[in-house]
């Protein structure tokens, strides 16, 4: 196996998270200075044997002689997973790798220089931001069947909201608590964000979809029998108001506002804001 892009990798985390058994993926991922990947993928699975902690990035050190998992090559041959090498690509190749929490839940973080394991380009245009990794978590639940795992993604601040939310962490721990677990886990949070986090004013991460159907959404939108009426003349300053408004309220949750299409039909206005998640730093 050849890990020729930042995708590869993530597969082969989450390929590990799900043989683990997890019914939950959560990947936290950050980009800095235009180079820097961070992923960090946590999930509710079985762990790594406290002993296994600093080999599973070895050569050739697998578990799964002890349980193996089954997969076909396509030429009707069961095969086994089980190289023991992906972990080990993967060090070899980023600038970092480390296990932050062998269990409860497990977490692995790695940092890529995209100069040396470079990123796949962004294949659809309707998101200004380049990365493909969710088209990657949409594939990889798309293949996993019969029961693929919830995968969620989002920055480190809304990984560590959603965990909240799962209760995989008690939110009535405080937040000195919480900013410990946070670090222990691999998510660089600021204890001001930490703050945020509890007074639930950070948006959970995304789960990801097989597909992400948005044309759907217009459809039905657009398709609703109009009332009819009068058109809403609305100026550039209206609408530039209108924006500025979204943008605030994206902001807050460490999004950002690409575009507002605004459709004025008789009886009724259509906005339609593109939200993103920026790349660069989040705190
Ligand atoms: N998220 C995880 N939860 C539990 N154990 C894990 C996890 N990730 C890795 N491991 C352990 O680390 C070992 C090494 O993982 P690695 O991906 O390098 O090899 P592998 O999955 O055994 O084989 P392959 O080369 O086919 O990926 C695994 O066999 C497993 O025991
Ligand atoms: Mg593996």
């Amino acid at each position: 196996m050849r890990l020729r892009f930042v995708e590869d990798a993530l597969l082969e985390l989450l390929r590990n998270a799900r043989d683990a058994g997890a019914l939950n993926i959560y990947v936290a991922s950050t980009r800095k200075a235009r180079r820097h990947r961070t992923l960090t993928v946590i999930d509710d699975g079985c762990g790594i044997p406290a002993i296994h902690k600093h080999l599973i990035f070895e050569a050739g050190v697998t578990s799964r002689h002890l349980d193996p998992i089954p997969y076909a090559n396509g030429n009707d041959d069961v095969l086994f997973h089980g190289a023991g090498l992906s972990l080990y690509h993967i060090k070899t190749v980023a600038l970092s790798a480390e296990v932050f929490s062998t269990a409860c839940p497990t977490a692995i973080r790695v940092i890529f220089d995209t100069h040396i394991l470079p990123e796949k380009s962004l294949q659809s245009g309707s998101r200004p931001s380049k990365t493909n990794l969710r088209a990657t978590l949409a594939k990889f639940i798309g293949q996993t069947v019969p029961s693929p795992p919830c995968l969620y993604l989002g920055s480190p601040a809304q990984v560590l909201a959603t965990l909240l939310e799962h209760h995989i962490i008690n939110r009535n721990e405080g937040a000195k608590r919480i900013a410990e677990w946070a670090r222990n886990l691999g998510l660089e949070v600021s204890s001001r964000t930490v703050r945020r986090i509890i007074a639930g004013a950070v948006h959970v991460a995304d789960e990801v979809m097989p597909n992400n159907d948005v044309t759907g959404l217009r459809r039905r939108v657009t398709s609703r029998n109009g009332a009819g009426g009068p058109i809403l003349s609305l100026e550039e300053e209206d609408l530039g108001e209108i924006f500025a408004i979204l943008r605030r309220a994206a902001r807050s949750s460490y999004l950002d506002l690409a575009g507002l299409d605004v459709e004025k039909l008789p009886g009724e206005v259509l906005l339609r804001a593109r939200i993103y998640e920026p790349e660069e730093a989040y705190e």
